[in-house]
């Protein structure tokens, strides 16, 4: 295939977590896996002076001066993501050269799967065009756009993983240190992400009042700086005093670390069933105690779990809709993904697109 001249595409990968939900901006652990659908960014120099996004799934383009980046203002559009990057890149002293950007991606929007964090991670790297500040600076930039800009508190872990991504494995963040190990799964099961195909209005602010339950429940702990070092007897200690919504969310918080350090051990062993009931006791923890799930998401897992060789089902991401992740014994897959597909299929209507995810490595130039 003929390279035209100057024009590089740069890949950035969505992600599926295993296991660690609602845990990574209380500075704890989660497991989340880069997988093979990802964004694409063809850049090419332009002599415009100007910045130019096509986005290819949005079939929309935009344009800015290049120079005037830092004082544009978000318009709550996918252009958000693209300009919010753009400025956190002239924050930290790289001027935006002026460039044509053709985006395309295969992470479907609203799943879960951090189709945000694919483009944040894929526009900077074609923004930066090989001026390198580090793999841990360009998911911190990355977060910092999807904050001070699209103005979601996430976490760090979406951009993370696009960028520390692994083939073959899934890899475990402490989310306080920001270090990660990498971690292989058991022979044998296979990672199946199921999509619900709705997203609730209501997750984009039921985020920022979670990430607040967390605060109000920490501070009930003035020697702790995150929930990570509370201790699950010290908040049952604490209880008494702590009113019942925070209570149950950092509930939550706590035991889902432990769940994730529980994971890390079964896996290694390759105890299904401990993996499995871990994946069921996050779930539910999330449905009633940290309250992010839905009516679609729920059925998706019970009717997984009632499904030969299903091993374990979770809701997976910020919630409210978007996908469920199940670990499947490899030679049950087919017949998983034919027998979620037909019941949810006539329990809502919709058919859900079911995705097998392949550990993909993280974001980077592709040849
Ligand atoms: C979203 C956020 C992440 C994380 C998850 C929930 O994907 O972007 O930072 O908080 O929700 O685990």
């Amino acid at each position: 295939m003929a390279v035209a001249q100057g024009v590089k595409t740069w890949r950035a990968p969505g992600r599926v977590n295993l296991i660690g939900e609602h845990t990574d901006y209380n500075q704890g652990f989660v497991l989340p896996c880069a997988i093979g659908l990802e964004c694409r960014i063809e850049a090419r120099p332009s002599s415009s002076g100007r910045l130019e996004a096509h986005s290819r799934e949005m079939r929309d383009t935009a344009e800015w001066p290049a120079g005037q980046i830092p004082s544009l203002t978000p318009q709550r559009h996918w252009t958000d993501y693209v300009v919010g990057v753009a400025k956190e890149i002239v924050a930290l002293g790289f001027p935006v050269r002026p460039m044509r950007l053709d985006i395309a991606s295969t992470v479907p929007a609203g799943s879960g799967l951090s189709s945000s964090a694919a483009l944040e991670v894929a526009t900077a790297l074609a923004l930066l065009d090989g001026r390198s500040i580090g793999k841990l600076e360009l998911a911190r930039l990355c977060q910092r756009a999807e904050r001070n800009f699209v103005g979601m508190p996430c976490g760090i872990m979406d951009q993370y993983a696009s960028v520390f991504g692994e083939s073959h494995a899934a890899i475990l963040i402490d989310c306080r240190s920001t270090d990660h190990q990498v971690v292989r799964l058991p022979d044998g099961i296979e990672i199946v992400a199921v999509n619900t195909m709705v997203k609730h209005e209501l997750g984009k602010s039921a985020y920022g009042q979670r990430v607040a339950e967390c605060q109000a429940a920490l501070a009930h702990f003035p020697a702790r700086t995150s929930l990570r070092d509370v201790t699950f007897e010290e908040l049952e200690r604490a209880a008494p005093e702590i009113p019942e919504t925070p209570l149950a969310r950092a509930k939550h918080v706590i035991l889902e670390n432990h769940r994730v350090q529980a994971f890390l051990r079964a896996s290694e062993n390759a105890d299904l069933s401990a993996m499995g009931r871990l994946f069921v006791e996050s779930h539910r923890s999330l449905q009633h105690d940290y309250e992010v799930s839905c009516e679609e998401l729920d059925f998706l897992v019970d009717q997984a779990l009632t499904i030969d060789g299903v091993i374990g089902a979770r809701m997976t991401g910020g919630g409210f809709g978007g996908c469920t992740v199940n670990l499947v014994d490899s030679k049950s897959v087919d017949e998983f993904q034919r027998a979620i597909a037909e019941r949810y299929q006539s329990r809502f209507g919709i058919q859900p697109a079911v995705y097998l995810c392949q550990p993909s490595s993280g974001a980077g130039l592709l040849d």
